[in-house]
């Protein structure tokens, strides 16, 4: 007799068995760095690599999102799977028999009938979409769709079809198609409705229809719209098992390929601008099922994706639709970016009269989602002290769905530059509600556009570089180099601020790993250079004769090269006394100077 295993047994055992590199590696592109390997999180958008992966202890970490779990919560996280699937995913890829799960008959149940649901929606697609092209009483859906300029080639990419008008073939068609069996499910699904004195009748009437898939590609849905004018102009399924119109988004199946291929998604608000921009050849295009954009979809593409553009009717819906949206792509960690059309126009229309490049080039304009926020609510309020107040109140809720503190004052701090206040004063108003009034002074000026770190920085000398990546890969050499005079050496450029970080850094944790300096970095230069150091640096089982050598060595340089900046710096100021007539003071800065180039002789040879 077999003992069974008990479920924590079978978990151990698959935990045991899979390798966490191997399983992410299938879908990140891991490089080794250390006893770590690194690479770019899936789970948040970034350019440089702050997700790192422990094979020695089996565990993922990103320093930049905060994600981490193990292979099995990778597994859940990355394919979205619930637990059980993720083990059964695992257990198949490693030949471990799992042992026959016992399902509830409350949950066969359950399971039969959606397999039912799906199977019917996919025969009921194929049945309307046949009708489109071959019936005679179609012909008039088949001219809307040429006076659409609907290529059929996209026609049959999307799978469309029609439902046939009462006229046409009465209240009761689709029924007369399907088998007894298949009746019952196609009314799960809303495709048949009840009458109350009996009887069924078709949800779908003269209609184009838009089968809905999931990403799998199995049809879950509909969405018809009527041939002409009438009411509703856009009917979808019901909500079902199998249907959530919150967890889809017409298109992503077709498109998805393009979508990861451009690494953006645009998002579009009809059916009919999502196949007109493909047809068109404006391929990475989605469109919700006729609600707002919901968070759930936003993490659906952010499987395929880094950037979502959201373009959008320039009416006052459209921006609404954009400003409701922006809490989803903070907490999905998925930077955004928005396009209006020009009133009077869709996408459909406007790529129909103005061609592809057009969409392109309000594509490649599509502005930054927080700038955009800021902008339409200054002018919904104005900038005055009272405008403020209402515009910090509208923010409140987009901060609160920062994902991560570190995301959280990113936030902050884009948005009170923006306001003329200090992150501090904005952050106090954030916190309460009754927020105290602002201080009456100064005058509100518009501030600067922010530094870009690349347009602030000196570069680094070959020197400098050695320094800098010696101090980020060693953060416990931090001490003995900043009494060196690190901060003096490495004054203006981007190593400056990595020291001041790591200083920060090391406050709270003095055993602190280089990655971590990853966690407090937002994206830019900065974060770019750690991340390519972290990337190539060898595999540094940390040698501790050769790193005492090095720290030594870099202190003398520094004590040389602290000298010339103050000798420089002395030679400056000389050279502004000499022009007055302050002898004294001159005499003084001369002697000094003299001192330290004697020094600095004395060190040289
Ligand atoms: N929609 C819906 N139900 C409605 C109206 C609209 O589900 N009663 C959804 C549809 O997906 C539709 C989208 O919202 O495509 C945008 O609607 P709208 O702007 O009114 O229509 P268009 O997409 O421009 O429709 P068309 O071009 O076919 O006139
Ligand atoms: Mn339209």
């Amino acid at each position: 007799m077999t003992v069974q295993e008990s479920r924590e047994e079978i978990v151990a055992r698959v935990k045991e068995r899979a390798d966490i590199v191997q399983i992410i590696g299938e879908t990140v592109d891991l490089k080794k760095s250390g006893a770590r390997y690194l690479g770019l999180c899936p789970f948040h958008g970034e350019k440089t690599p702050s997700f790192s992966v422990h094979s020695g202890q089996q565990f993922f970490h990103c320093f930049g999102c905060g994600e981490s779990g193990d292979v099995l919560s990778y597994m859940m996280k990355y394919h979205n799977l619930d637990f059980p699937s993720a083990l059964k995913e695992l257990a198949a890829r490693y030949s471990i028999t799992l042992p026959e799960k016992s399902r509830s008959p409350e949950q066969e149940k359950q399971e039969k009938a959606r397999k039912q649901m799906f199977d019917v929606s996919k025969k009921v697609s194929e049945i309307y979409s046949r009708y489109l092209h071959s019936s005679s009483h179609a012909s008039a859906a088949r001219q809307y769709l040429a006076r659409r300029n609907i290529p059929e080639s996209i026609q049959k990419t999307f799978g469309l079809g029609y439902a046939p008008s009462t006229d046409s073939e009465g209240w009761d068609y689709l029924s007369g198609q399907l088998s007894t069996y298949d009746r019952e499910a196609a009314l799960e699904a809303g495709l048949l409705v009840k009458k109350e004195n009996g009887g069924t009748y078709d949800r779908f009437r003269d209609r184009v229809l838009f089968p809905i898939s999931e990403l799998s590609g199995r049809v879950c849905g509909f969405g018809g719209r009527i041939i002409g004018e009438g009411q509703p102009k856009y009917l979808n399924s019901p909500e079902s098992p199998i249907y959530n119109k919150s967890r889809l988004l017409l298109g992503l199946y077709q498109q998805k390929d393009a979508i990861r291929h451009k690494n953006q998604a645009i998002i579009v608000e009809g059916n009919f601008d999502l196949i007109s921009l493909v047809s068109n050849g404006c391929e990475n295009v989605v469109a919700p099922l006729g609600t707002a954009l919901t968070r759930e979809q936003l993490r659906l593409l952010k499987r395929f994706a880094d950037e979502v553009v959201l373009l959008f009717d320039g009416d006052v819906a459209g921006v609404k639709a954009a400003i409701r949206s922006v809490p989803f792509f903070l907490a999905e960690q998925i930077s955004g970016r928005v396009a209006l059309l020009p009133s009077g126009h869709d996408p459909d229309t406007f790529i129909q009269e103005k061609g592809l490049g057009a969409i392109e080039q309000l594509v490649a304009d599509a502005e930054n989602l927080p700038e955009f926020v800021f902008n339409q609510l200054v002018e919904e309020f104005g900038l005055t002290l009272n405008g403020k107040s209402k515009i910090v109140e509208e923010l409140r809720p987009l901060v609160k769905a920062a994902a991560s503190p570190l995301q959280r004052s990113v936030v902050v701090s884009h948005f009170a530059e923006q306001l003329g206040l200090s992150s501090q004063q904005l952050d106090d108003m954030l916190d309460k509600p009754d927020a105290p009034p602002l201080p009456e002074e100064p005058p509100f000026e518009r501030p600067e556009p922010p530094i870009r770190i690349e347009d602030r920085v000196v570069p680094l000398t070959a020197q400098q570089k050695r320094l800098v990546n010696f101090m980020v890969l060693n953060p416990e050499c931090l001490p003995k180099l900043e009494s060196g005079g690190i901060r003096e050496c490495l004054g203006g450029s981007i190593g400056e601020i990595l020291f001041l970080q790591l200083k920060a850094l090391r406050q709270h944790n003095d055993e602190m790993e280089p990655e971590e300096l990853l966690s407090v970095l937002p994206e830019g230069a900065e974060r770019k250079y750690v991340a390519d150091l972290l990337f190539d640096a060898p595999d540094v089982a940390s040698d501790t004769e050769a790193t005492v050598a090095e720290v030594e060595e870099l202190v003398e340089w520094m004590s040389i090269n602290t000298l010339k900046i103050a000798s420089r710096k002395l030679l400056g100021e000389i050279n502004k006394i000499a022009t007055t007539s302050d002898f004294a003071k001159l005499q003084e800065l001369l002697q000094e100077k003299q001192k330290i180039d004697r020094k600095l002789q004395g060190l040289e040879i």
